[in-house]
């Protein structure tokens, strides 16, 4: 049987960088589920689909197909046999995966291919709904969170680095616009799972944080 680390929270919270680094220290392979979404919302994108058109997506997804791979530690996400890694982090598409990621065919496709994955090797998982929907048994489920204000300013910092202009009330607005979505959607929002042990990272350091968890694996 393959174990499993869910860790789901909203948008900056630290879930990438806290999870990648588990997976490193436990030689578990790292799966960034908002990646799969960004892509979808690349391909959405490119394709002319706006958000709104719902019905439009639903056709579209059956044409979009997502693997990842992995190279030195670092995931690699395909969409349709290009990788794409360099073009899902941008703010139209954070936007576009927000809203694509609300509909039923987008979730259903992905959901499968996280749960497949999930079987055939020992995971450290992050998304939204990964300790409530994608891995209900999940050996240990984590909520990581942090202030709206330390999130946004996270994310510039980040911004910043990449050399990509950016101003940190524009920023925080994004995320907790992002934040509402994510957690009124329909289908699977974004909530703590009632099993899953709720962190704040606000004042944490990324290692105690990963310690933490790493010592809920004991
Ligand atoms: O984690 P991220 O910022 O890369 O996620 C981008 C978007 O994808 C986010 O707005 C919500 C959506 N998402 C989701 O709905 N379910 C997941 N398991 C992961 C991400």
């Amino acid at each position: 049987m393959s174990y499993s680390i869910a860790i789901d929270g909203p948008a900056g919270a630290g879930k990438s960088t806290i999870a990648k680094l588990i997976a490193k220290k436990k030689g578990f392979i790292y799966v960034d589920t908002g990646a799969m979404y960004r892509a979808i919302a690349l391909f959405l994108i490119e394709k002319g689909i706006s958000a709104d058109e719902q019905d439009k997506i639903s056709s579209a997804v059956g044409e979009a197909n997502v693997t990842i791979s992995y190279e030195n530690g670092e995931q690699i996400v395909w969409l349709n046999g290009r990788n794409v890694n360099g073009l899902i982090r941008t703010e139209e598409v954070s936007r576009m995966t927000s809203q694509s990621s609300v509909n039923k065919d987008v979730r259903e496709k992905l959901v499968e291919l996280q749960r497949e994955l999930a079987k055939k090797e020992n995971v450290v998982m992050d998304g939204r709904d990964i300790g409530t929907c994608v891995l209900p048994d999940a050996n240990v489920k984590v909520y990581l969170t942090a202030s709206s204000h330390v999130r946004a300013i996270r994310r510039s910092e980040e911004l910043k680095a990449k050399g990509e202009p950016c101003e940190l009330d524009v920023i925080e607005k994004d995320i907790i616009d992002r934040d509402y979505r994510d957690m009124h959607r329909d289908i699977s929002p974004l909530r703590q799972a009632e099993d899953a042990v709720l962190l704040d990272s606000s004042d944490m350091t990324i290692d105690e944080v990963a310690d933490a968890i790493i010592n809920m694996c004991k």
